[in-house]
């Protein structure tokens, strides 16, 4: 039986004024429910609002979308992960596609930053995902579970056991182009081996999320693939609605 995580990264979008009337009719279309656990990932601006308007509901924990490495110091613009934990953050996007592609972040320094995370007590999602022309060179597994090492190179087996990792091609983030369930399968099989070659038995309950134009219409199909632990949603995650939809899936 999946305990399916369902993560809401909302990039640089909803203000804090947003992000409070978007959680008064999120929290009145989804009452409580044990069996799933729902994240979101504001801008870190529009956290403490919505660490607020979560705060008498277990089932659902706020994370910013990125952190520094190092945990503080003269780095002009950048939040830490103490910083982060401190507002009220409880989980950390690392390595999203967007960090790598649009703002150069490399492997090593994703691993930093899972490092960071775990001293700081912050739950990282270790987001991993090839690019259009690396899938086309048959390149898929081998980027991917480079990726997952390189995140989590700094940190001991058991932290990794206690961290997510999520799926995320490239190519299909944003553009409307999903991953069929059978090739997300594939992938997220190749990832629960290598968390198994990781930390042994452990590596079983690490949930393996999938991202990447998820929507109300595609979620039921995709949670229902093998090793399918739940969807990192970006776009269909910003309206209260859509988004209590695609919880409920
Ligand atoms: P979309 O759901 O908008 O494709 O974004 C996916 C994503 O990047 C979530 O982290």
């Amino acid at each position: 039986m999946k305990h399916p995580v369902f993560a809401a990264n909302w990039k640089m979008n909803q203000a804090p004024a947003d992000a409070k009337a978007f959680m008064r009719q999120f929290l009145a279309y989804y009452p409580r429910q044990q069996d799933r656990t729902v994240l979101f990932f504001p801008s870190a601006l529009t956290l403490s609002a919505v660490v607020e308007m979560v705060k008498d509901r277990t089932d659902l924990s706020v994370g910013v979308q990125n952190i520094h490495w190092e945990d503080k110091g003269a780095f002009t613009g950048e939040n830490s992960a103490t910083i982060a934990r401190g507002a009220g953050a409880r989980y950390v996007l690392a390595g999203h596609s967007e960090r790598r592609h649009v703002f150069g972040e490399t492997d090593e320094q994703t691993g930093l930053k899972v490092a960071a995370a775990e001293r700081a007590g912050l739950t990282a999602v270790i987001c991993v995902g090839e690019t259009l022309d690396q899938r086309e060179r048959g390149e898929t597994n081998e980027v991917v579970l480079r990726q997952l090492r390189a995140a989590v190179a700094h940190i001991e087996p058991n932290q990794i056991a206690g961290s997510l990792v999520a799926y995320e091609p490239v190519w299909a983030i944003g553009t409307g182009k999903t991953a069929t369930t059978a090739d997300a399968s594939v992938v997220h099989q190749a990832i629960r081996a290598a968390l198994r070659d990781l930390t042994g038995e452990r590596g079983e309950a690490v949930p393996i999320l999938y991202g990447g134009s998820v929507n109300r219409g595609n979620a039921a199909a995709l949670l229902a693939a093998p090793e399918v632990d739940g969807l990192l949603v970006g776009g269909a995650s910003l309206e209260a609605e859509n988004w209590a939809g695609i919880v409920r899936t």
